[in-house]
């Protein structure tokens, strides 16, 4: 397997046994891939020549009308349509774009570049990606589906065929389609689970007015409803990362140039933003005013198992926070890196949870990291001021916290 990138020090260090991005056990995976010659990254495309399946994993960011900027996409698919060779080489577009894209756009490019055409001597699928980060090699090696969309025949059988080759008796169901719709399929699954998030969090701010109400009780039980399903039903401080955000976006941008009414997704998105707000009210009336406070923010990263904190809800609430003249310190155990590059010396960066809660007036947590839930209520009576905890996250146990703290958190009626 060969990985091309245009980012030299990217290729570099994948080379070197170094992923580009933190999840638990990529390293020594890919390690072991480069070591035994199973992987090699490159910048040259040529090395494309002799591969008979191409995977477009480039990135689609947002662009202002919230749509999405296919020019790497566009580039990949210059370079790669240069160099293809043998009878039937088949690209797959793992990228996220939006319905339409890979028909109307990717494929005339792509037969202009290689002098080929789709389904006599060019294969072309649609293979919508749907891992998650942090558990991507979980999410990669057991799937719940697999979807694939083609125009021709042969492009659709060979992608299939592919898979039922690697996951051979544990084959996930696949779907075969058209382009367009397994195109829709990414965008419908990533809005419908946004949309789960802003249901739970606005269940949860309505569990907060009712005294001794708790949304991990309302969550748990309504998730044993099949009809509901129990995942991606934990209140938080509002989804970020790379895809939620983004895909909501353009799913918006698109339906609207569809003449669609796209209320539902604008309240998704509404909502999401509001809960960052959310957080630093209920803070900033717990605390008595923000303004001077030192404020110990455990955790960075968009959810727990990553460091990215791309769009992440701590980097808006951190914003908040400091609007509002608190002192901020940070911790993750993974994200300071990343978190540096965006708020460099805004905030004071500590070394542990323990250095940040030393002297603080208010701990918050914003990622579900499960060393922050191994911290036992002494630590924080004896290391904070005033041991003021609001669990963004629900990661402690409030009854087993007992009386020494003051704690709050997402949903919890106090
Ligand atoms: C998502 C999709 O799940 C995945 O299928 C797609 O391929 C890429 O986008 P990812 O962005 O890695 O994956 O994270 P995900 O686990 O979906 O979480 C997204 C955000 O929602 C995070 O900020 C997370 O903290 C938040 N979330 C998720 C909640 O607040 N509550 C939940 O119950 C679940």
């Amino acid at each position: 397997m060969v990985g091309i990138d245009v980012d030299e020090d990217k290729v570099r260090a994948l080379n070197a046994g170094k992923p580009t991005v933190y999840e638990k056990g990529v390293s020594s995976l890919l390690r072991r891939a480069s070591s035994c010659g199973r992987f090699s990254g490159t910048t040259h495309f040529k090395e494309l020549a002799d591969a008979k399946l191409i995977f477009i994993c480039v990135g689609t960011p947002s662009v202002e009308d919230g749509g999405i900027d296919l020019s790497v996409v566009e580039s990949a698919i210059r370079s790669v349509g240069g160099v293809l060779g043998g009878k039937f080489p088949l690209v797959v577009m793992k990228s996220t774009v939006i319905p339409g894209t890979t028909a109307n756009k990717v494929k005339p490019l792509l037969e202009r570049r290689s002098g080929r055409k789709v389904g006599v001597n060019l294969g072309l699928c649609s293979n919508p990606e749907f891992l998650r980060e942090g558990s991507a090699i979980r999410d990669t090696l057991f799937p719940d589906r697999v979807v694939v969309g083609a125009e021709d025949g042969r492009s659709g059988r060979e992608m299939i065929s592919f898979y039922k080759r690697f996951y051979a008796k544990h084959t996930p169901p696949i779907v075969l389609t058209d382009l367009g719709t397994a195109e829709m399929i990414k965008y419908a699954g990533n809005a419908f689970l946004a949309m789960k998030v802003s249901y739970i969090n606005t269940i949860a701010r309505i569990c907060e007015k009712i005294p001794g109400s708790d949304i991990e009780v309302v969550a748990q039980a309504i998730g044993l409803d099949p009809r509901v399903g129990g995942r991606f039903l934990q209140a938080g401080p509002g989804y970020g990362g790379s895809c939620f955000p983004k895909d909501v976006s353009a799913l918006i941008s698109f339906a609207r140039r569809k003449g669609v009414d796209t209320s539902l997704f604008e309240a998704v998105q509404d909502i999401n933003t509001s809960q960052a707000v959310h957080v630093i009210s209920s803070l900033g009336r717990l605390s008595g005013g923000l303004e001077g406070k030192i404020v110990a923010v455990l955790g960075l990263a968009f959810k727990a198992e990553t460091d990215d904190i791309r769009s992440a809800p701590s980097i808006r609430i951190i914003d908040a926070l400091l609007l509002r003249k608190a002192r901020v310190r940070v911790y993750d155990p993974v994200a300071m890196e990343n978190t540096r590059k965006v708020l460099r010396d805004r905030v004071t960066y500590s070394r542990s949870a323990k250095e940040s809660l030393k002297g603080a007036d208010v701990c918050l947590i914003l990622t579900e990291w499960k060393e922050f839930s191994r911290l036992t209520p002494g630590v924080f009576s004896k290391l904070m001021r005033r041991p003021l905890i609001y669990d963004a996250r629900r990661i402690l146990e409030s009854r087993k916290l007992g009386k020494s703290v003051q704690y709050h958190a997402i949903g919890l009626g106090s």
